[in-house]
């Protein structure tokens, strides 16, 4: 009975992790080419909050552009050297699965110098505020009993839920770490 439950929760929490996953298309309607502004792309992910497991895809012709993951100083200098992976084909759809920054360029031509260029962080895991830390009572504190029927009715709805919370949460990063 126990273990039915505790499927059907592993449940719920893969399909909320696959929910919350979002796809992203670089640039929008723009999609991933020649900018007309060179803080084009810094725009586009700016106010952006990209999460372990979101997808980025970039649309272009093929041919006219290309996606080249890079570091840090590749991204700063357009340094189209030594890629770590080169993309030709379009669409590219690149999933974001470790925390840190991504950087990407385009090695055609002088694309990355106007601005065809995009660094997306990822935040460091734990990042989600603390939801669970709310209610100070422990189970077993049962306030205000007064008088009343002292006998075994705890207030069961808080103590049930914080539980379920930690489950689900765990469950939650067991199901992420999956889907990675
Ligand atoms: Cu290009």
């Amino acid at each position: 009975m126990a273990r039915i439950f505790e499927i059907s929760i592993f449940c719920v929490a893969i399909f909320v992790a696959m929910a919350v996953a979002e796809d992203y298309d670089v640039g929008d309607d723009t999609e991933w080419t020649r900018p007309s502004t060179a803080d084009f792309y810094t725009r586009w992910a700016a106010g952006k909050t990209f999460r372990l497991g979101d997808i980025l895809e970039f649309e272009f012709r093929e041919g006219m552009h290309d996606v080249a993951i890079v570091n840090k100083e590749g991204y700063d200098n357009c340094n189209k050297a030594n890629p770590m992976t080169l993309f030709q084909k379009p669409p590219v759809k690149v999933t974001l699965n470790t925390t840190g920054t991504h950087y990407f360029i385009c090695t055609v031509g002088d694309h990355c110098t106007v601005g065809q260029k995009l660094a997306v962080t990822i935040a460091g895991a734990g990042a989600p505020p603390a939801p669970v830390s709310g209610p100070t009572t422990p189970p077993g504190t049962t306030t205000n009993s007064s008088g009343a029927a002292g006998g075994e009715s705890p207030p069961s709805g808080s103590a049930a839920s914080i539980a379920g919370v930690g489950f689900f949460a765990a469950a939650m990063s067991v199901a992420i770490a999956l889907l990675n």
